[in-house]
């Protein structure tokens, strides 16, 4: 399995069911007492003063653009290599997406790109934290001030990873810009059981702001002060998370020490590029990622698929050649970096309870392709 949430579950059982009884006994199901807690404990764990939880990480990036005033025809900037949601929103709320090419070792946006993509109807860029490890923050950061723009941190992947600044201070991701967003879908990091999402942020008025969005743009029971959205996390869900949350460095360890695994295994093969660590990010490994080079990609796939080893391809096709984003400013050839990768990675199973027996099966899978 990509992903194994059953063992997982097995676990921890007594403390979920439990858990999940209390919500129904209690019949708050919406904004009970389990999402208020979860909510405070996953601002301590964050280090942030705000966290507001909503229905799923879409939303959570569509509510942040909307609670900081992006109007439309404003252009904000984001990476082509990226999970679909992140420019959905953007295109949703009548923005421009103004797209540009990663770093090549980590996936992530290049930040000499976003400053040559700045316009004056530039007002935000969104990196995104992909596979688990920190976008180049201060350099991202850095652009922002200069041109006076919104950051929002795109952290559905990495939450638990720390960026280590240059002064060796750490921020978790999502919590670095003036606001961060998350998804708990069941294979993220911290993932409930069902769909969930949260914004981060320090700043108390856009705390205020995102309440009120979420919930329908309301302060006062039916007095709307702007317009909002229903998008709130459901009780049963914060009670999974809350427990999840409390093993979810430990996760990341688990999932580092499969990755470690998988780096050993292919260190001597030259078709195959491990993941590349940032040295401002801890790698919290949502994905681990290969490079292919020199083989057929699909084929290493399909053969891995008839020894029973799912292996997938994120992400297949850049944001720019999707079907509904097709637009003229746009071609084929104008993201080197993204288009290579779309053709050359392969992302191999990577979760909590990945045990030796099944690494060796995995690594011996893949080493045998080699081989034929
Ligand atoms: C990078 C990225 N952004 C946004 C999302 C959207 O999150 P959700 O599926 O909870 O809406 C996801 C995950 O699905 C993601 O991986």
């Amino acid at each position: 399995m990509m992903v194994d949430l059953k063992s997982q579950y097995e676990e921890i059982k007594p403390e979920i069911d439990a858990a999940i009884r209390e919500v129904i006994d209690s019949t708050a199901f919406i904004n009970g007492p389990a999402v208020n807690k979860f909510q405070q404990n996953l601002e301590t764990y964050l280090g942030v003063k705000h966290v507001i939880p909503c229905a799923n990480g879409t939303d959570a990036l569509q509510v942040s653009m909307m609670a900081l005033g992006l109007k439309p025809g404003d252009e904000v900037i984001t990476t082509s290599f990226t999970f679909i949601a992140t420019a959905e929103v953007i295109a949703l709320l009548g923005l421009t997406p103004v797209l540009v090419d990663i770093e090549p070792n980590t996936f992530n946006i290049d930040p000499q790109a976003i400053e040559r993509a700045i316009t004056p109807k530039t007002k935000a860029i969104v990196p995104v934290h992909l596979f688990g490890q920190s976008a180049d923050m201060e350099a991202i950061i850095k652009i922002a001030e200069k041109y006076n723009l919104h950051v929002i941190e795109d952290n559905c992947q990495a939450i638990g990873a720390d960026y280590i600044f240059t002064d060796g201070t750490k921020k978790k991701t999502g919590t670095i810009s003036i606001v961060g967003c998350t998804s708990f879908f069941p294979s993220k990091n911290l993932g409930c059981y069902g769909d969930g999402g949260a914004v981060f942020t320090n700043d108390d008025a856009l705390a205020t702001k995102l309440r009120q969005i979420v919930n329908h743009g309301m302060t006062v029971r039916y007095y709307h002060d702007m317009i909002g959205v229903n998008s709130r996390l459901d009780s049963i869900q914060a009670a999974v998370l809350d427990i999840k949350l409390k093993r979810l460095d430990e996760y990341a360890q688990k999932r580092n020490q499969a990755a470690a695994y998988y780096d050993k295994a292919f260190e001597n093969e030259p078709h195959l590029k491990t993941p590349v660590r940032f040295n401002k990010s801890t790698h919290v490994f949502h994905q681990y990622t290969l490079v292919t080079n020199g083989i057929d990609r699909n084929k290493l796939q399909e053969f891995l698929t008839s020894k029973g080893v799912p292996a997938m391809i994120y992400y297949p096709v850049p944001l720019h050649l999707q079907k509904a984003y097709l637009d003229p400013r746009y071609k084929e050839g104008d993201f080197p970096v993204t288009e290579m990768l779309c053709k050359t990675v392969i992302s191999l199973p990577m979760h909590t309870e990945l045990d030796e027996e099944q690494l060796n099966y995995i690594t011996s899978s893949v080493l045998e392709f080699f081989k034929q």
